[in-house]
């Protein structure tokens, strides 16, 4: 049976990777981008895009019938920053999208369910150096919340009605083709465009502030990875904790200080900073690399490197 993708969430800054590689893996007339609106003229104009809304379920069940989707990439989500200001819709979305998809797989219409979680799972009870995968986990922000609920959903959905959900906890995501849309680990994104554009770049966290970070080529990667899977392999249908690099603002400073030696950063931490300090530093993610086989390859100077030479073109 042909793997016929859709993607919720497309225009996003996951979704458009993903959609770009996803594209390249099972072909253009293989993979349905979806988003609220047109936004990323690349993910829109280059295959097959339809607007939906996330909260829509005839919206989402008519594409699936349409185009006989077999897999759905549910990327829509409020972030942990935007989620804190505007809590009652954040819930709506995070959690009203997910049982749309879970409901569709629980009817047969879909086979596989890839959700995104997140290390905002944890909370400040939760031990912060390489965190376990099974741990305290007591979420202070409504985004964590909401991914914590989804998790628990999700297993729920496995066991009792055998949909087979798949789901990694990202740590901050970087990439330089597509910004952001308000997390707490933004800034990482943003110190690169700063750095290029003014030389000098003013933080939202203050400068020890060690949060879990990963590239986004490792992230699709894993993403891929947990898909193509064998069922038996994900053992894990809450979701995996995933590792990448951890750092502070003042070490990715540093960093790119080896390639723009008259940079500099100030600190000015605002409410994010008690988002970031209430999530680990660093995370164990043994399980991922015993059950699937996940491994990174991104360090912070290859990141860096690769971040620079790109936003530079
Ligand atoms: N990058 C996300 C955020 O900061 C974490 O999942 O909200």
């Amino acid at each position: 049976m042909t793997t016929k993708i859709l993607i919720i969430g497309a225009c996003g800054q996951i979704g458009t990777e993903l959609t770009t590689k996803l594209r390249s893996i099972y072909g253009n007339d293989n993979v349905i981008a979806s988003d609220i609106r047109k936004l990323n003229s690349d993910i829109v104009n280059n295959g097959i895009f339809e607007v939906v809304n996330a909260l829509d379920y005839n919206q989402i069940e008519h594409l699936i019938e349409k185009y006989q989707i077999t897999d759905v990439y549910l990327m829509a989500a409020l972030l942990s920053a935007t989620a804190e200001k505007n809590p009652a819709f954040a819930w709506d979305l995070n959690m009203n999208s997910l049982f749309h998809v879970l409901n569709l797989a629980k009817a047969g219409k879909i086979k596989k369910i890839f959700w995104p979680s997140s290390i905002a799972v944890f909370g400040p009870t939760t031990p912060r150096n390489n965190t376990p995968q099974y741990t305290i986990m007591e979420p202070s922000t409504v985004y964590g919340i909401s991914k914590q609920t989804g998790e628990r959903w999700c297993e729920y959905y496995h066991n009792q009605y055998g949909v087979d959900v798949r789901s990694i906890r990202y740590p901050g995501l970087i990439s330089w083709t597509t910004e952001p849309g308000g997390g707490t680990t933004d800034y990482a994104v943003d110190i690169y465009h700063k750095a290029l554009e003014n030389g000098t770049f003013e933080c939202f966290l203050s400068e020890d502030t060690k949060l879990p970070m990963m590239y986004m080529d490792d992230a699709i990667r894993a993403t891929v990875e947990i898909m193509q899977a064998n069922a038996d392999d994900v053992k894990i249908r809450s979701s995996y904790n995933l590792s990448g690099i951890s750092f502070t603002p003042a070490e990715i400073a540093n960093e790119i200080k080896k390639h723009i030696p008259d940079f500099t950063i100030s600190y000015k931490p605002d409410f994010r900073q008690k988002i970031a300090d209430s999530w680990p530093a660093s995370i164990d993610d043994s399980s991922a690399r015993k059950d699937w086989g996940w491994r990174h390859e991104f360090e912070m100077d290859s990141m860096t490197k690769v971040m620079l030479e790109n936003l530079r073109k």
